[in-house]
């Protein structure tokens, strides 16, 4: 579904020249829960960014269920974005005067195509499947790290996203919230055939992933399948 090829990203700085991504070449299928590692600027986040529409590459291509993202205009960009992708990131992101359920329901907002109604039931019904429905009128600052990392979970998958990023969600809390963090994706990803691609440079969170690519230098070293073959997806 994701066909990224030859991606090079390179910031010029000055005089100096960093290629973050130097050549990566890349199939992500339905249905994997992907795990990107590497250590630190070895090029994550810059893959991620140019996957999810946040950047743009340098050269090279990426297309998503057929669609070139590189010839999309801003706005067409922007749609993509909304009815697409969904995105979690390290310090959640939440919207700290919004209530936990306003925050979920705020993307399904931005789009046209669901009555107040019908986003407040979806809202709820992911509230309800990450365990803090009851906390549905609290504000972010309330909460946990661990807490406020699932809602802003839920956020993203309250458009029911074709592909979902999360760029080192599990940085900024312990390993017993990770752990439930982690839980949750491997849930999404088993009962929707949820589409994740994941950044971490955790070596634990590797059971988690089906398949593992690590990067070093803005380059693929290594590419495998991680022994738990997902149903042969
Ligand atoms: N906006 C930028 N301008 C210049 N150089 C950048 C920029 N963003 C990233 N880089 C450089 O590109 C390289 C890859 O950075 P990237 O953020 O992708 O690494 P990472 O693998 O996500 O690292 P970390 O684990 O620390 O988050 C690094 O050398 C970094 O310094
Ligand atoms: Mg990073």
């Amino acid at each position: 579904m994701i066909d990224i090829n030859d991606l090079q990203k390179i910031y010029r700085m000055g005089d100096v020249e960093v290629r973050a991504l130097d050549g990566v070449t890349l199939d992500i299928q339905k249905g994997e829960f992907l795990g990107i590692m590497g250590a630190s600027g070895s090029g994550k986040t810059t893959l991620l960014h140019m996957l999810g529409l946040l950047d743009e590459p340098t050269s090279g291509n990426i297309i998503i269920d057929g669609t070139d993202i590189g010839r999309l205009s801003d706005y067409e960009k922007t749609m993509f974005r909304l009815y697409k992708l969904g995105y979690v990131f390290q310090d959640y992101a939440l919207v700290p005067d919004l209530t936990v359920m306003e925050n979920v329901s705020l993307p399904a907002m931005l789009r046209k195509d669901r009555d107040e109604e019908q986003i407040k039931n979806d809202s709820a019904s992911i509230l309800k499947k990450i365990g803090l429905y009851e906390r549905q009128d609290h504000l972010p600052r309330e909460l946990s790290g661990g807490q406020q990392q699932r809602v802003s979970i839920a956020r993203a998958m309250v458009n029911k996203p074709d592909i979902l990023f999360a760029d080192e969600p599990c940085a900024n809390l312990d390993s017993e919230s990770s752990r439930v963090v982690l839980e949750l994706f491997k849930e999404i990803n088993e009962d929707f055939n949820q589409t994740i691609v994941m950044v971490s440079h955790e070596d634990w969170h590797k059971d988690y992933f089906h398949r593992i690519v690590r990067l070093k230098d803005g380059k693929v070293i290594s590419d495998g399948f991680n022994g738990k073959d997902k149903k042969a997806a």
